[in-house]
């Protein structure tokens, strides 16, 4: 397994661009199962979850043409409807095929996702809203089994559950319901901006959803739905994460194509400690605007609680602690989506952050200066944080697992470097003491591998 090594305390400054959102792009990619048309994605960004789905699809019968930046799909075998344990365990993203399948070839075999680092990650509330618009659905040998031999029946769904809406869920039943017959009504649907790109991505195939990015959708039911050419929105939890960068190094940093549209929870706080994201250039399309993100030397401290969208993003909870770590008081961190995403709290800890977690909730007691350390990371966001502390400490940090991190940011090492910081990738088999290796660490970002397979998913 690849690590890390970053020599921190460098101020980073320059420009770079942020990729296509993943988050996005795995539930698109899905819905080349509903049609027998062509489904081109542009700006799929080079990741080891999207090998995953394309494995997954491949597995369902779809021929796919390139692996990242513009992706070719079309079904070529409408029988294949297993999508196998082997697959899914590596990404529990793979449940978003079961409502596209069900919907277009009425019969659906999905290994059920089991839970994950953070804690448990159940899909009740997928299976109870394709129940509702009239699915069979059993449990067979750790496989969902789903039929419609008739198809499809709207109706009006309500898709809460104890922590609010669902992001996948809703892409299930809302990709489900344009093939059924009649309207749904999907009340508490998931209003978070890659939900709001794959309505789009449906209506440009034909389909007939309104309200979109409300948590009340409409969706008239059609026959077919069509080929379409679409192109994915930037990541904002990427962009999130390199904003978080420039602020913990007190940098001066460019980022184009920032979706600070669908930011703003993000950007309130960011405020609220000091940190400046200013628009330069795109004011006019905000969801592909280029920002320069300066900060305070002095960072304050403040609260935060993870919600739904428009509410602040758990997938930035991780990134913001080590932020707050830097901050001169204490700070408050409620985690209200996925009460034990807090595997990062420990590892930080050995950095020298000083945090006290009582259930979901963390107070942070800023201004104590990182210093380097070996650390492991349980998951993408916590190692996203890990990466961010140790481009702050004092000293080497290394970074291990980092096969987390390619699930979700393509070579972040390079992306950062580029930007002046000095990380670099080590090969499990090249092992060498830290110091040997990060002072000629700064012209290898190149050389860096591609994605390894991820081996446990969030
Ligand atoms: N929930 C239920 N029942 C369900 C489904 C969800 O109770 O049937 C609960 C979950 O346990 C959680 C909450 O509802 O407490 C929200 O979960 P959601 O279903 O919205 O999560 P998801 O769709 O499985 C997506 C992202 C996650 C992100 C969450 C929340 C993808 C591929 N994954 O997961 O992204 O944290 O929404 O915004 O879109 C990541 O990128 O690092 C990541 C984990």
């Amino acid at each position: 397994m690849d690590s890390f090594r970053i020599q921190g305390g460098r101020r980073l400054a320059g420009r770079i661009q942020i990729e296509g959102s993943k988050n996005a792009t795995l539930p698109l990619m899905a819905a080349a199962l509903c049609t027998d048309g062509t489904l081109t994605l542009r700006n799929v960004p080079c990741l080891s979850d999207i090998s995953n789905m394309t494995k997954l699809l491949r597995q369902l019968g779809v021929e796919i043409d390139g692996e990242c930046g513009t992706v070719k799909m079309r079904v070529a075998d409408p029988n294949a409807i297993h999508a196998k344990y082997e697959i899914v365990k590596t990404m529990r993203a793979s449940i978003c095929v079961l409502g596209p399948m069900l919907a277009r070839r009425r019969r659906a075999r999905v290994s059920m996702p089991g839970g994950c680092s953070f804690g448990e990650r159940p899909i009740d509330l997928h299976l109870r809203g394709l129940e509702a618009l009239g699915a069979k659905i059993e449990l067979t040998e750790g496989d969902i089994i789903a039929t419609a031999p008739q198809g499809l029946k709207g109706t009006t769904i309500f898709l809460g559950g104890p922590f609010g809406s669902t992001v996948l869920g809703t892409a299930n039943v809302m990709t489900a319901a344009t093939l059924a017959k009649g309207t749904t009504i999907i009340e508490c649907a998931a209003c978070e901006p890659e939900i709001v790109d794959l309505a789009n991505l449906l209506n440009s195939m034909g389909a007939r959803i309104e309200n979109i990015g409300s948590p009340r959708l409409v969706i008239h039911g059609v026959e077919s739905l069509g080929s379409t050419t679409h192109t994915v929105i930037p990541d904002r939890i990427v962009a999130g994460t390199y904003a978080v960068a420039a602020a913990v190094t007190n940098g001066d940093v460019i980022l184009e194509e920032f979706p600070i549209d669908c930011m703003l929870s993000v950007i309130d706080r960011f405020n609220e400690i000091g940190v400046h994201v200013e628009v330069i250039e795109g004011h006019d399309n905000p969801m592909h605007a280029t920002v320069r993100v300066t900060s305070d030397r002095t960072l304050k401290p403040t609260t935060i609680t993870t919600q739904p969208h428009p509410g602040f993003p758990t997938d930035l909870q991780a990134q913001f602690m080590t932020l707050l770590c830097l901050a001169e008081g204490n700070s408050i961190i409620t985690e209200k989506i996925y009460p034990e995403r807090f595997g990062h709290v420990a590892e930080l800890s050995r950095m020298g952050a000083k945090i006290y977690r009582q259930g979901p909730t963390c107070v942070v007691s800023g201004g104590h200066p990182f210093k380097g350390a070996p650390v492991m990371a349980s998951d993408l966001r916590a190692s996203a944080s890990l990466v961010l502390a140790g481009l702050a400490a004092e000293g080497v940090t290394e970074v291990s697992r980092i096969y987390h991190l390619d699930r979700g940011y393509t070579r972040m090492e390079e992306q950062l470097n580029v930007l002046g910081a000095r990380i670099e990738r080590v090969r499990e088999e090249s092992k060498v003491p830290a110091a040997e290796t990060v002072s000629s660490s700064a012209s290898s970002a190149s050389s860096a591998s591609t994605p390894e397979t991820a081996k446990l998913e969030p």
